[in-house]
């Protein structure tokens, strides 16, 4: 009886202390942003860049300074005064309008070094194009007409450890291509596998899942298949196995994928993950996309997490709290993995998504199998095809978008398209953690860094510290679109011991990583982790 009652005393507290209990807050941050937020990129300066299409016709906000686009070639329109890309500053809560020329449908994207965002393609007379975002005050678009060799549309990026980004795929285009290019190399480089993995016309294949190996080669997932590739001599170095059950897991069977945070940097092979959730049984597409009898089954609730540099590398299924399609995965300070926005039925297209997953789910790839999944408290507005998630670096994740139909709809449909943007604060931003979270007090903002470089990191905690708890990451902020988020890449540094300086100070002796291929160069957010609570990020460089 009484050690029952030990038990079941035991059994509460533990709850209690448990950091990610389920849980989490939603917070309206603006009702209407004037667009309808397809792209997303936070930059350096907390501000985070968003666009929609041009070709979706008149958006709900103007154009500062009477600027208008005229003679429009190639849409429905030719005299356009209507702003279609937004900036979105974190810290004041407000909009600016930008003004894009040329059609940014489906385009794709990497943040470069300098702290700008480079976006490649989309559609029209945008589907070659290359647009600079950079990360002054006033800043605007600056467009590289034919910067592409060629059309690329639903395509994926990756910026490189040489400093430039790669531009895979796309519709009809089985090839990749650099932006920017090297003196006298040609434009674009064929690639079987994205051929071998086109179900139809491209269906199944559109922007693959691509991330940087520790090796320095690219791991590319496509529909329900995978190689590690080395882009320099193009030849493909591994094939992995099929993801068991052999479902879709790319566009229009949208889930999502990430690498899983990369730890113990200084080990001789640093051990690698990849998780891939969600997606549509085969077939699923025509059957939405239907003129008659239109079904929208169950999308899938599986994850397949695979070790990619394991002499015999297999996937492991697991099974996710609900079916998710259009589910966006979003890395969380602390390396666990938020999967949030989509729909349990149906696939990614036009009107082709029902019954909208309004819970997100928090993946804790460290716990026991089967134990993995909690899930969080909802939100109010479904966020079907078209909608984005990002992380900004106080912890919360910002969401925004949703728009399944050909133009902007606002009633008399399903899922209206929509303006707004919420954020999502995760379960360690509730008040019960303030006295276990971290302050970081060094490095100042904007530090720089070199690789394999030993650096301190002060911080405070206000309440009890447990020192073997503390771990540092750093996280390159991705590009947002169509579920996917490129260049996204956690790191938990290698540390020394965690030394105290004063009462509540703090500091442990990191290295940086090692090289390139571990971390490409270019702005990451720190952060200090302490009990899986996290603190505000601090923008770095490392180059
Ligand atoms: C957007 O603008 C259209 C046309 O002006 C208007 O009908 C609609 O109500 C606006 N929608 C929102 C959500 O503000
Ligand atoms: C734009 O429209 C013109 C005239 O209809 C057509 O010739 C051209 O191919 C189109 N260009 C693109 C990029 O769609
Ligand atoms: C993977 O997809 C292809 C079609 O693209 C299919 O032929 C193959 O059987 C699938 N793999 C498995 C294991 O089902
Ligand atoms: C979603 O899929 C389930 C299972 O296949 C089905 O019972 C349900 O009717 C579907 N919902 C819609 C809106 O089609
Ligand atoms: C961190 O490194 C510095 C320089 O080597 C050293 O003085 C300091 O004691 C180290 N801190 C801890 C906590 O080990």
């Amino acid at each position: 009886m009484i050690l029952a009652l030990l038990m079941l005393l035991v059994a509460a507290w533990g709850k209690n202390m448990e950091v990610e209990a389920g849980g989490g807050k939603w917070e309206l941050l603006i009702g209407n942003i004037g667009i309808s937020a397809m792209h997303m990129q936070l930059l350096n300066n907390d501000k985070v860049i968003i666009y929609d299409r041009t070709s979706f016709g008149l958006s709900n906000i103007t154009l500062p300074d009477g600027k208008c686009r005229n003679n429009i070639k190639n849409e429905s329109i030719t005299h356009d005064c209507t702003a279609h890309s937004v900036e979105y500053d974190v810290v004041s809560n407000k909009i600016r309008a930008l003004m894009v020329q040329t059609d940014t449908w489906c385009s794709s994207g990497s943040v470069y070094p300098d702290g700008s965002l480079s976006v490649t393609g989309g559609d029209g007379v945008g589907e070659d194009v290359v647009r600079i975002m950079g990360t002054c005050g006033g800043c605007d678009w600056r467009e590289i007409e034919h910067g592409l060799s060629t059309r690329r549309w639903y395509s994926s990026n990756l910026f490189l450890p040489q400093g430039r980004q790669i531009v895979i795929g796309g519709r009809q285009r089985p090839s990749f291509e650099f932006y920017p290019k090297a003196k006298g190399e040609i434009g674009a480089y064929d690639f079987p596998f994205l051929r071998q993995t086109s179900d139809k016309h491209d269906e199944n294949n559109l922007y693959p899942f691509v991330f940087l190996n520790v090796d320095g080669n690219l791991f590319i997932f496509a529909n329900n298949r995978s190689i590690l590739f080395d882009y320099k001599t193009r030849k493909v170095v591994r094939t992995y196995p099929d993801v068991p059950g052999g479902d879709p897991r790319n566009y229009p069977s949208t889930g999502s994928a990430v690498l899983l945070p990369l730890k113990n940097l200084e080990a001789g092979v640093v051990e690698a993950q990849v998780l891939v959730c969600g997606g549509a049984p085969r077939g699923s597409f025509d059957k939405s996309n239907a003129k008659r009898g239109k079904e929208f089954i169950r999308a899938l609730d599986t994850c397949a997490r695979i070790s990619i540099n394991d002499p015999n590398p297999q996937w492991a299924l697991e099974t996710m709290p609900m079916a998710r399609v259009m589910n966006d995965m979003i890395m969380l300070p602390n390396g666990h993995v938020l999967l949030i926005n989509g729909a349990s039925n149906g696939t990614a297209g036009w009107e082709n998504g029902r019954e909208p997953v309004l819970h997100p789910v928090i993946y804790n790839p460290d716990s026991q199998r089967g134990q993995r999944f909690e899930v969080q408290n909802p939100t109010q507005i479904p966020r079907m095809y078209h909608s984005t998630a990002g992380l900004l670096r106080d912890g919360r994740v910002i969401v925004g978008g949703s728009n399944p139909h050909f133009k902007y709809v606002f009633d008399k449909v399903y899922y209206p398209t929509e303006l707004s943007v919420e954020a999502f604060s995760p379960p360690y931003l509730e008040p019960e953690f303030a006295r276990l979270r971290p302050v970081v007090v060094q490095p100042f903002s904007h530090s720089q860094f070199s690789y394999k470089q030993k650096t301190k990191i002060g911080f405070t905690v206000p309440g009890r510290v447990n020192l073997d708890l503390i771990k540092v990451t750093m996280l390159f902020p991705p590009f947002n679109t169509h579920s996917f988020s490129m260049n996204q890449r956690l790191m938990v540094l290698d540390k020394e011991n965690v030394g105290i300086v004063g009462r509540g100070k703090y500091e442990v002796n990191v290295t940086t990583p090692g090289s390139p291929n571990l971390a490409p160069p270019g702005y990451y957010m720190l952060f200090v982790v302490h009990q899986n609570i996290p603190s505000e990020g601090v923008w770095m460089k490392i180059q």
